[in-house]
């Protein structure tokens, strides 16, 4: 039985949210099951609208074959109408983005009317540059103001931005340029991060060898002497400054595309998710200010990177629609010490912090003093996401970080969601450490068994969820059959998340992590596929396998089983080719963490690799790895035992 903790008693005072107690979750919950289109067109109605939308959902999730769903179909806005315009009108002179830069103390503040008279120069630049409503533009940028800047832009016009993470390698980037069809990119000179810079310029002219790109936009952020394309390269600072500041948006039905993100699955082409205006935002703005009981008055501080769907959810456009201050922050929470998080949350004045569990776990390795020497008085909620979290660091979060005082959400999502599906409410639903605990009205999961049998009551399974829900993503950028291959390839009706959970007596959720061949290191999430197509491009390996370990920083690290040609043997060279073939295929964030040269992998008479033994071996659960008769050659798997390296 896990211990249940309460929600600290002055968490709901002086609420806003409907939902502060479970009976009120339970009456909410209902509602949505009810009449879903008219729970979320009233919730819809808070967004700006120039046409208000009648309609709720259209389609179903057992009609995913024939086209897409949409929701709110007959409303029309701009996301600017209620990201920025109303604000700008509202509150002026408050704040409506707050960066602190890498070194301590370099902040920047944003008022909702400069963010205005920003998007709009950025938006007419733009246009300038030839990018029109419907065209796509990528945003391969660190974590500065100027992005969100470009990404509002660029919705603006009614592009559609496609944000690529500056960690990224050229290859990666030209891959989503190429998929997504971009006719302009917005990067800077070079990032900084943790007391250091990385290129970005550079690689995106790599990037571009052979690209039909007319152009591109660059930032000035470290001065650094970058390579130039006349013509073709123009500088922020000349192009966006001396724009004007007067912009009309453009009027977008609710179902026209926002943004492309490109994620990792179990195949290895990394997919775009698609995500339109209406649902996304409607949804991005109610799981803000509901899971994370957001008050006008509030700094809320997301310190992911916007390259990923939480900066674009929880960084941009769930705080904004709702009118909050949103914090962007460009370093590492370990630079120049583990206090640094700490430090931003007391200047700032923070009252609401969304990390992830492998930064919590950093943190927690170094002294509590780190964290305890400064302010964090002003905190109420704090939250977690993208990886499950394990109970010691959801106590110290809870107990070191909150004092014992503040509510501790883990939130469980997926760039495929668009927002938070199973996550507590925080001034309503008691947690639990380290459960995701329960579903947010409107999402309905279901379990299923190996037999795709539903699990009744508590039990182990993998993940589905059986209802549309606002802001879900519609399809994969030009390939909606591989969307249904790949998210509807079960039982009829049903979304495969991908993951696997646990629910237990009280009805409580707790995932437990990928099912499928996707790894998750430190939050990021990447396939096994794209680390294999890396590794098997070198002329020395002849195949390799790669799958997830427990890893106790990371969450999960990455393993691979080498088999190389012949004549090569181990050595550090081999494994400086393997790390770099990561690096320059897939980007800086792809390291493996251990790897194995095998004399050959174990595989099925019909060649299969068997996935589940190399799995259990770098989990080092190797008491039971099942029938190896079936293999081609049982004695593959005494060898890789024998120098198995966990
Ligand atoms: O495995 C789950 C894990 O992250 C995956 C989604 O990754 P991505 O699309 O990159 O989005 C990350 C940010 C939303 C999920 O399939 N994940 C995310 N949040 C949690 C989680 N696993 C456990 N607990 C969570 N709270």
């Amino acid at each position: 039985m896990s211990e249940i903790v309460p929600v600290p008693p002055s968490i709901g005072a002086g609420s806003p949210n409907p939902i502060v107690d479970l009976g009120a979750w339970r009456d909410h919950y209902q509602r949505v099951a009810n009449d879903p289109d008219a729970y979320w067109l009233a919730e819809a109605a808070r967004l700006v609208w120039r046409t208000p939308p009648t309609r709720g959902l259209d389609g179903s999730f057992y009609e995913i074959a024939d086209g897409p769903i949409a929701w709110f179909a007959d409303g029309v806005h701009n996301v600017h109408d209620s990201c920025v315009d109303r604000h700008a009108v509202a509150t002026p002179d408050r704040a409506a983005i707050v960066w602190e830069g890498d070194e301590p103390g370099t902040t920047r503040t944003l008022t909702w009317a400069q963010l205005k008279d920003e998007v709009c120069r950025c938006a007419n630049a733009l246009e300038a540059l030839g990018l029109q409503r419907g065209e796509r533009a990528i945003v391969y940028m660190g974590m500065v103001p100027e992005a969100a800047i470009a990404m509002l832009a660029i919705a603006r016009i009614g592009a559609v931005h496609s944000v690529v993470f500056g960690g990224f390698s050229a290859e990666s980037l030209r891959d989503r340029v190429r998929d997504s069809g971009a006719r302009l990119v917005v990067t800077q000179d070079e990032g900084r991060r943790g007391g250091r810079t990385f290129a970005l310029k550079s690689v995106v002219d790599e990037a571009l060898v052979g690209a039909h790109v007319p152009a591109v936009l660059v930032l000035r952020r470290t001065g650094a002497e970058v390579p130039w394309s006349p013509g073709r390269d123009v500088w922020w600072h000349d192009a966006v400054a001396s724009a004007s500041s007067a912009h009309e948006a453009a009027a977008m039905p609710a179902e026209s595309p926002l943004f492309i993100l490109y994620t990792s699955g179990s195949t290895g082409k990394p997919k775009g998710l698609l995500h339109t205006t209406g649902g996304y935002l409607t949804w991005a703005s109610w799981t803000h200010r509901t899971v994370f009981d957001v008050r006008p008055d509030d700094v809320w501080a997301c310190v992911a990177d916007v390259g990923w769907v939480t900066g674009h959810s929880y960084i941009v456009y769930g705080p904004l629609a709702n009118g909050v201050t949103t914090l962007m922050f460009e370093s590492t929470p370990l630079y120049p010490d583990a206090g640094r998080y700490w430090d931003v949350v007391a200047r700032h004045k923070v009252t609401a912090f969304y990390t992830a569990p492998t930064a919590i776990r950093a943190i927690a390795a170094c002294s509590a003093d780190f964290v305890t020497k400064y302010d964090r008085s002003t905190l109420r909620v704090l939250g977690t996401v993208g990886e499950p979290i394990n109970a010691d660091a959801w106590r110290w979060y809870h107990d070191v970080v909150g004092a014992g005082r503040c509510a501790v959400v883990d939130t469980w999502w997926q760039t495929e969601t668009g927002g938070i599906c199973i996550a507590p409410i925080a001034p309503a639903t008691p947690t639990k450490p380290g459960a995701a605990t329960l579903p947010l009205p409107g999402i309905t999961p279901i379990l299923l068994d190996n037999q795709d049998r539903p699990v009744r009551g508590p039990g182990n399974g993998r993940l589905f969820l059986t209802t549309p829900w606002p802001g879900m993503a519609r399809t994969i950028w030009g390939d909606h059959p591989r969307f249904v291959a790949t998210y509807f390839p079960g039982p009829p009706g049903m979304y495969l998340t991908g993951d696997g959970a646990r629910r237990d007596a009280d009805g409580y959720y707790w995932i437990t992590g990928r099912v499928d061949d996707v790894i998750n290191v430190s939050g990021h999430r990447m396939g096994t596929a794209e680390f294999e197509g890396a590794i098997a491009s070198l002329d020395e390996v002849a195949e390799c396998a790669v799958v997830g370990y427990p890893h106790a920083l990371k969450g999960q690290g990455v393993y691979a089983y080498v088999v190389l040609q012949a004549g090569f043997s181990a050595s550090a060279e081999v494994e400086a080719h393997i790390q770099a073939a990561c690096r320059t295929l897939i980007g800086a964030h792809a390291r493996v963490d251990l790897i194995q040269v095998v004399p050959g992998l174990p595989k099925t008479r019909s060649g299969k690799v068997m996935r589940r033994i190399l799995r259990k071996i770098a989990e080092g659960d190797t008491s039971n790895l099942g029938d190896t008769s079936t293999l081609n050659d049982p004695t593959v798997v005494d060898a890789i035992l024998r120098g198995a390296k966990v």
